[in-house]
Formats: C-alpha cells, structure tokens, sequence
C-alpha cells in the first residue's frame, strides 16, 4: 500500500503526545469517570482504576502505537502485513475499524449537545433552571429531531475539517484546544473549590475504604482504562504510524495515560464541590452533564460564563477525540481504495453523518428509532464488546505473535531494561483480565 509519508510523518514528538492526549482526553473523562467513581463510593475505586491504567491501560496503549510504528499503514493493511495475511488478526484490523466508526457515529451527536448547552448558557437561558425542569429542558431538546441533526452535522463538519488537512491540521488543532482545555479546567475547579472547599471532595477521592470495594467497581475499572485511553479502536495505532523512530514510546505512554488521569481528576474537583455544597443527588443516568450540572453552574458566582466555560471545555475535548475517530476510517478508505485524502475524508465522514443521524434521532423524534434505541445499544456493543475484544487482541498480537527482536528494537536504549516487564504484561496479565471482564459480561449476573 502506497503511502506519502511526507506530510503524514507528526512534526516533533510534542505534537504526536498533544494528540494522543487530545484522543484520550474526552466525554470519558470529564462526564464518565467522575459518575462512576461517585457511583462506586470514591477512594477504593479511585485505587483500582489507578492499578487498571498501570498494568492494563499503559502497556497496551505502549502496545498499540508500537504496533502501528511497526506498520507504517492503515489499521487493517497494519495487521495483515505484520500477522502475514492470518484471518484472525485481520479480523482484529477489522473491529477496531469498526468501533472506531460505530463510535463517532453517535459520540458526535452527543458532542453535539455541548454546543446547545454552550449556546443556551452563555446568552443566559440557563439562569432560571432549576433541577426540577433540568430534565424536561434536556428531555425536550433531544426529541426535537431537527436540532440533533443540526449539530451532529456541525461537530461532523469540523471534525472533517481538521482531519481533511493531515497530521498538519490535527496538530494545528490540538495545539490550541488543548493549552485550553487545561486553562479551563484549572478556572472552573478554582471557583468551585473557593465557593465550595475542597476537603470534602478529597476525602472521598482518596480515602481508601476496602468495604466499598464491589466486584463490578473492579470490572468497570478495567473497561473504563481502555476507553478513556482510547485503546482498542485503532486510533493509538494510525497515529503510532505517523512517528519517527527516535520518540520514545514509554514516556509517550507515560504522558498521555498521566495526563489523562490528571483531567480525570481535575473533572472530579470541578463537580465535587458543588454536588457536595449544594447536596444536590447526581441525576444517575447518562443526562446528567446536561441535567444536574446546569442547574448546580448557577449555584456559582458569575454562573453563567463558568457554564459556557464548562460547555465548551466538554466541546474541546469531545473534538479532540472525534478527529482520532475520524482518522483511523480516512486512512484506512485511502489507503485501500487508493484515492486521494480529500476524497477519502469526505466519503468517510459523510457515511459516518448518515450513520449517526439514526442515533440522532433515536431520543424521541423519530419512533422507529426510539424504540431500536440506537443510541443506547450501539454503546453497549462498543464500550462492552468490541472495545475489550479490540484490546485483547492488540495485547495478544504485540505479546505474541511480533517477532521479540523487532519489539525490542522498538525501545530506546535506555528503556531496555523495562523491556521485559512490558513484555509480560501484554503477554499475561492484560490479556487475562481482559477476558476476565468478558467473562463476566457472558457469565456474570451485573
Ligand atoms: N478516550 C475518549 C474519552 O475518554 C474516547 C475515545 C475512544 C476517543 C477512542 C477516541 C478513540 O472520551
């Protein structure tokens, strides 16, 4: 497969990092971990994930993008060049492609929800909300058909955009949304500890309670590593492709699974407080970005800035991640179909828009699809199945089937010594608590 590296090659290793970070750093971390963690009763499971990302989450994200320097290709033409044509492993290709593409399809359409929330905060729509109309307001807006496909077609529009223009235009807007992104975070979780204090909030994030400790606060540890590293879906991979030799893999790693679990926990500190000082119930379904916190925004001073703030800050992150969704389908459409990146763009992004519309339309406007439950059920498929089966597999290839020299050659000096360890952990560890999880998910009764 022909490949242009010229202007595919990441301009230095900060701009690959910002993008991997850009990928990670998404809805997972600033809606899904601090809902679950809260949900799990704080510290003890706040321990578990910790130990998920360091032996599960880290090795194999090392594992994906070293599988993709090593290849040099799209996600499928990756596996089946370095398995040597091997049908499972090209079916590995093959589900990550999937969920790469299942996932924007509906991960835009509630992206999209963050421009409306932006919009109806920042001209002052939101200063009369209270909890009890929160969930009509929210209700009412994603029923109405015409504004879900509205902005499900803008966040689509952008994020074409940007992964139109190449490495070049990823980097280009990583390097804004990012710095951001952080400055954001930092403004928002200021004023909500200077309101609310923060003593409350860190207690129960970090004290270690062995009795809250639940078997399913495990499992969702493990699945919730992969997901928010972005492990499973190819975009680690094709972004790997795009790195020269000399870029560390291991401090890459470091840094993108750090950074990811710093904006975990920053999102936790922005939203404690609140909840906590106001002792407002979280809303306990997947609304509650849009329901619980819109109403708590006003509980602040100058609430209604910092809620466009945090709405936006959602929008940066969520972008960030639709174009590493988006990325991984392009090459791939180019790559195989031989046909030049604009045109590859183009046809990917529109196939995913249509796709995506039946989520858009699955809350309510359109019968059919709300009894399908779109939106619902193809998140179960990807976040239960195709993700961990997708890890798996990369943990298994990496672990065994690439050549041991060839990996070792993929360490810098200085790393060799660490070798070893990573080794095993692909090899043995990961790969079994992975099917532990999916084990559970066949057998188990949650
Ligand atoms: N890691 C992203 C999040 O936490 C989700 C994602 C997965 C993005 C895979 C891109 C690729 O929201």
């Amino acid at each position: 497969m022909s490949r242009n590296l010229e202007n595919r090659k990441w301009s230095n290793s900060i701009g690959f990092i910002l993008a991997c970070v850009g990928s990670a750093v998404g809805l997972g971390n600033i809606w899904k971990f601090p809902y679950i963690t809260y949900e799990n009763g704080g510290g003890a499971f706040v321990f578990v994930y910790l130990i998920a990302i360091a032996f599960v989450g880290l090795p194999i994200i090392i594992a994906e993008m070293m599988i993709g320097r090593m290849g040099s290709e799209n996600v499928y033409s990756t596996f089946k060049d370095l398995s040597k044509n091997k049908f499972i492993w090209k079916l590995v290709g093959v589900m990550c492609l999937f969920s790469a593409f299942t996932l924007l399809s509906y991960y835009s359409v509630v992206a999209g929800w963050t421009l409306e929330y932006f919009y109806k905060s920042i001209s002052g729509a939101f200063s009369s909300i209270t909890i009890e109309n929160s969930n009509s307001v929210f209700g009412e807006f994603v029923k109405d058909g015409k504004w879900q496909v509205f902005y499900h077609s803008i966040f689509m529009l952008i994020t074409a955009f940007i992964v139109y223009k190449g490495t070049k235009g990823i980097e280009t807007a990583v390097k804004v949304l990012m710095p951001l992104l952080g400055l954001f975070v930092l403004i928002i979780a200021s004023v909500s500890i200077s309101k609310y204090g923060i003593g409350h909030s860190l207690d129960f994030l970090f004290t270690f309670d062995l009795s809250k400790l639940t078997g399913h606060a495990v499992l969702e540890a493990v699945g919730h590593a992969f997901f928010t590293l972005s492990v499973g879906f190819g975009s680690m991979l094709i972004y790997g492709s795009y790195l020269s030799k000399e870029t560390s893999l291991m401090k890459a790693g470091v840094w993108i699974v750090g950074l990811d679990t710093l904006i975990a926990v920053m999102a936790c500190l922005m939203m404690y407080p609140i909840i906590f000082g106001t002792q407002m119930e979280l809303s306990k379904s997947s609304s509650m970005l849009f329901t619980t916190l819109s109403v708590q925004f006003n509980s602040l001073p100058g609430g209604s800035v910092i809620g466009a703030m945090f709405y936006a800050l959602v929008a940066f992150a969520a972008l960030s991640s639709t174009i590493s969704l988006l990325e991984p389908v392009v090459s791939f459409v180019e790559e195989i179909f031989n046909i030049s990146r604009s045109r590859a763009t183009i046809f990917s992004a529109l196939v995913i828009w249509i796709a995506g519309n039946f989520s858009a339309l699955s809350n309510g406007s359109v019968q059919f699809f709300t009894d399908l439950k779109v939106l619902d059920r193809l998140d179960f498929l990807v976040s239960n199945w195709t993700l961990p089966l997708g890890g798996l597999g990369i943990a298994l290839f990496s672990g065994w089937v690439l050549d041991r020299s060839e990996k070792v050659k993929q360490f810098l000096d200085f790393e060799q010594k660490l070798f070893g360890s990573w080794d095993f952990l692909v090899k043995y560890i990961s790969p079994v608590l992975i099917l532990v999880v999916i084990g559970n998910l066949i057998f188990g009764s949650n």
